[in-house]
């Protein structure tokens, strides 16, 4: 019905905006301070061209790949988000599934409504853990041997979140976590009957792989969201990266690199990859666009590391111009969670068909049939028109 109508992800956006509360929407759709970054990371892939080959056999089109170690079958894996529970009752296992549907890589936020246990328990695809470094030093290592006890592949170690950014529109909105009814934020709930209210108890949904840690403290006047944002540790630097890999021992990636310095700096301290990412444009506004760093990022890092472009992919086309700047996949956030918000799993399903068929369709029309033979001459920068 509603979703077989969303032609693309801008559609599902709007399908998202009328079905969830303003102060949920607004929780996925905003950036930080002025948005700048947010904006940008999308509308900097306009400022490439693609050019085609033509008469090459696009009869059949190859896109499977690899990433963190494991096989998948395209060169897009989903950025691990927070509290997906609020967005939908089926929450991240719906996006998992989804996601193995289409055999794509998939990504746990630490701050998600499923236990890492649970998420592996129904989902045997490739998986990687989104790790924040807490205050309390024990729960890294916690969730380095739940993750090796669970058979994830990979680890992420999210790096852009010494603080919380400056999220203006949860501020207007008066968004706390649990969601509680404010004069402000009633009518705007009453007026969502579809979206799930037994999320409004907060019974529904916790930071599911902290929660026994934080539990006893969470119920004070402080939300739950500030409680936890101000247990991330600041003092983190590479020599605990270092700490990291080793402790781990397997496929990690740094993400919220961007910058060539730094994507040698995790290199050197035994992360085997980088994800490039301003966190969405949630984080550090004016920040670049992960697109715009993609080249140079490669270019310092040659051929053996995961370049991973995360921030502002809402087309199939995106891909192929990442690929072919250097990138060996990209990611994608909200793409999924405004498919998520507008229709569970049949939503993501819905989302990541649309990327699929664009990327698939992209590659016949520049007249690429393998992604492994994508490459720096299929894009031109705008700017430097030749
Ligand atoms: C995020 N992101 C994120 N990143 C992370 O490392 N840990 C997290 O818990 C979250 N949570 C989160 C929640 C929501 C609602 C959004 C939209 C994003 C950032 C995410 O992994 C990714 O970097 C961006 O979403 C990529 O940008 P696009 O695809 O949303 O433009």
């Amino acid at each position: 019905k509603a979703l077989a109508r969303a032609n693309n992800i801008a559609d599902l956006r709007a399908l998202a905006r009328r079905r969830l509360p303003r102060p949920i929407f607004d929780y996925i759709d905003g950036g930080a301070d002025d948005e700048l970054t947010l904006r940008r990371n999308s509308s900097a892939f306009a400022d490439y061209e693609l050019i085609p080959d033509v008469l090459t056999d696009v009869s059949n089109i190859r896109t499977e790949t690899r990433l963190f170690g494991q096989e998948v079958r395209w060169p897009l894996m989903l950025s691990p988000t927070g509290l997906n529970r609020m967005f939908h009752p089926d929450a991240e296992l719906a996006v998992a599934r989804a996601a193995a549907r289409h055999g794509l890589l998939y990504g746990l936020s630490t701050l998600g409504t499923t236990r890492i246990e649970e998420l592996a328990k129904e989902f045997a695809g490739p998986k990687v853990f989104q790790i924040y470094v807490f205050k309390d030093r024990g729960l890294t290592a916690e969730f380095v041997a739940r993750c090796k006890e669970s058979g994830f592949h990979g680890l992420a170690l999210t790096v852009d979140t010494p603080v919380a950014g400056n999220r203006e529109r949860d501020r207007v909105n008066g968004l706390s976590l649990p969601p509680r009814l404010t004069l402000k934020s009633f009518m705007s709930f009453a007026l969502h009957p579809g979206w799930s209210l037994p999320a409004l108890t907060g019974s529904k949904f916790d930071f599911a792989n902290v929660s026994h840690k934080v539990d006893a403290l969470a119920s004070g006047p402080m939300s739950l969201f500030d409680y936890i944002g101000g247990q991330f540790d600041r003092s983190l630097t590479w020599r605990d990266v270092e700490w990291l890999a080793s402790e781990w021992g397997g496929p990690l990636a740094i993400k919220g690199v961007m910058t060539p310095e730094d994507a040698k700096h995790a290199i050197a301290s035994g992360a085997t990859g980088v994800m490039i990412s301003n966190h969405g444009g949630r984080q550090l506004d004016s920040a670049p666009a992960p697109i715009d760093q993609v080249a140079a990022i490669r270019d310092v890092l040659g051929d053996g590391p995961d370049v991973i472009c995360d921030g502002g992919v809402r087309r199939g086309a995106d891909v192929v111009k990442a690929l072919a700047l250097g990138a060996t996949a990209c990611s994608i956030g909200r793409p999924y969670l405004y498919g998520l918000a507008a229709g569970g799993e049949a939503g993501v399903d819905r989302a990541l068909s649309l990327l699929l068929e664009e990327l698939e369709r992209t590659m016949i029309l520049a007249g690429i049939n393998d992604i492994s033979g994508i490459r720096a001459r299929h894009v031109r920068s705008r700017g430097s028109r030749r």
